[in-house]
């Protein structure tokens, strides 16, 4: 088998209601990522992209996020209505979907404004 163009890793990470940081997949029903899957299967690409479960990313205040390698594209506040534009223009056209990447002073910093602050 070729290798995989694509990794996307879903957050299918779960906390209990009430938890101090939101998580990606509140339900439990992994949603996000069943779509994503599908989505990615019907467009043909399934032997050229990888759709993985994936635990806290450590964005929990961006939920629901996507990460997609090789080009570590950072996708926040994803919703399931987002899968059709991020399958079509990221995995088939090569065009990462620009309105749902998340800022750079967000990712893996502690000036993330959507963070608490760290004690
Ligand atoms: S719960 Fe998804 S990034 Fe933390
Ligand atoms: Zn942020």
């Amino acid at each position: 088998m070729a290798k995989y163009e694509r990794h996307l890793f879903v957050c299918t990470n779960q906390r209990p209601e009430g938890s101090p940081r939101p998580s990606c997949n509140p339900d439990g029903k992994a949603e996000l990522h069943r779509a994503l899957n599908l989505a990615v299967a019907e467009a043909g690409l399934k032997d050229r992209v990888r759709v993985n479960k994936s635990g806290c990313l450590d964005q929990c205040e961006h939920a629901a996020n996507v990460v997609v390698y090789p080009e570590a594209v950072w996708y926040g506040n994803v919703q399931l209505a987002d899968v059709p534009e991020i399958v079509q223009s990221h995995l088939v056209e090569g065009r990462p979907v620009a309105r749902l990447e998340l800022a750079e002073a967000c990712i893996h910093t502690a000036s993330c404004p959507h963070k608490p602050a760290k004690s």
